[in-house]
């Protein structure tokens, strides 16, 4: 028994920011980007209208039409995140105002670009324990209120927005995961503190951006997301030829590339939006679903697996069956 996704939605902001413009704020140019990252442009968010939780909220709300359910049905909500626009009370919480899912218990998940497929775990347990039946799970970021739009090193990778689904008890789908951690590596990702409007000392102003050592965070990354994957193909008897779709944290392409060579799985496999969206963190995942599903290249009965990695370092595989 697990969940059965029965509804996806996301939700982008309209600004986009290219490459090209990137290049008049930093010293980059769009061949470096493409050529290492596979990035044309991203989304960034209207500061005072796409906050974190309204992002959320409109994917919400999508996913839930597209299941065709009623709001009340739904028994939990998590939101992913990172960077949450209160300190309290909880996106999910206020996703549950917004969407009308009144009987519905809420809370807040972080681990870092992993959150969704954290949160889509957790609700798989949740399921499996028989504590809950549907489950929306969201995961929503506004990682340019992180960044540092003078360091050349992240502020070309992230991007804005929201991915939603819903998940539905169901007797005939199967799921399984692993998750794995390594906290004495957290100094290679991280964002000290959050943003506050408080006369700020310069050691206060920068830890309120992202950093990353971009190159331990490429070895990482290379390394661990097909062990992860192999390791759950062997959990769940199957070989990597014989799943449908492995739909990637959409971090880097050559990331991606790397995967699919090292699992000797065509690249085709490997349905990439980094182009367009760059790296959203716990958004990544949800909007690509969102994507395929839209394109028509989502299928019952599909096999899938979902992974992703970033800061924890936290890292993780799971398989599902559509
Ligand atoms: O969600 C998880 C989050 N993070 C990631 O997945 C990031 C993983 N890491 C990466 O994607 C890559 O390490 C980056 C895309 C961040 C960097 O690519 P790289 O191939 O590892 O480049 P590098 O850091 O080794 O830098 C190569 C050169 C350096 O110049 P020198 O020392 O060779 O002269 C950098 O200073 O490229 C320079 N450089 C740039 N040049 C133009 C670094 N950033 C830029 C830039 N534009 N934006």
């Amino acid at each position: 028994m697990a969940g059965k996704i029965i509804g996806y939605g996301s939700y982008l902001p309209s600004k986009k920011l290219s490459n090209e413009d990137l290049s008049h704020m930093v010293e980059t140019n769009n061949e470096w980007i493409v050529e290492r990252t596979g990035i044309e442009s991203r989304n960034i968010s209207d500061p005072n209208v796409e906050t974190t939780s309204y992002m959320a909220s409109e994917a919400a709300i999508k996913a839930i039409e597209n299941a065709g359910i009623d709001a009340k049905e739904i028994d939990l909500i998590i939101v992913a995140t990172t960077t949450p626009n209160y300190v309290f009370p909880s996106m999910s919480c206020i996703v549950q105002r917004e969407t009308g899912a009144i009987n519905s218990a809420c809370f807040d998940l972080n681990s870092a670009c992993p959150g969704f497929v954290t949160a889509f775990n957790t609700a798989q347990a949740y399921i499996n324990a028989g504590q809950y039946e549907t489950i929306l799970v969201v995961g929503s970021e506004c990682l340019s209120n992180y960044t540092d739009w003078k360091d050349r090193g992240t502020c070309i990778l992230f991007g804005d927005g929201a991915g939603a689904i819903v998940l539905k008890k169901n007797e005939k789908v199967e799921c399984d995961f692993i998750m794995r951690a390594s906290g004495k590596r957290g100094d290679c990702l991280h964002c000290e503190s959050a943003m506050q409007d408080v006369e700020q000392t310069d050691a206060f102003k920068e830890s309120i951006y992202m950093r990353m050592k971009g190159q331990e965070v490429f070895k990482f990354a290379v390394t661990e997301v097909p062990k992860v994957i192999e390791d759950l193909l062997a959990k769940i008897g199957k070989e990597a030829k014989e799943i449908d779709l492995y739909v990637l944290h959409q971090a880097n392409k050559r990331i991606i590339e790397s995967v699919s060579k090292r699992l000797k799985v065509d690249i085709l496999k490997f349905p990439m939006n980094i182009q367009n969206t760059g790296n959203t963190s716990s958004a990544s995942i949800p909007v690509l679903l969102d994507e395929l599903r839209k394109k028509g290249e989502l299928k019952e009965g599909m096999k899938l697996v979902l992974s992703s990695f970033g800061g924890g370092l936290s890292w993780g595989a799971t398989y599902i069956e559509l």
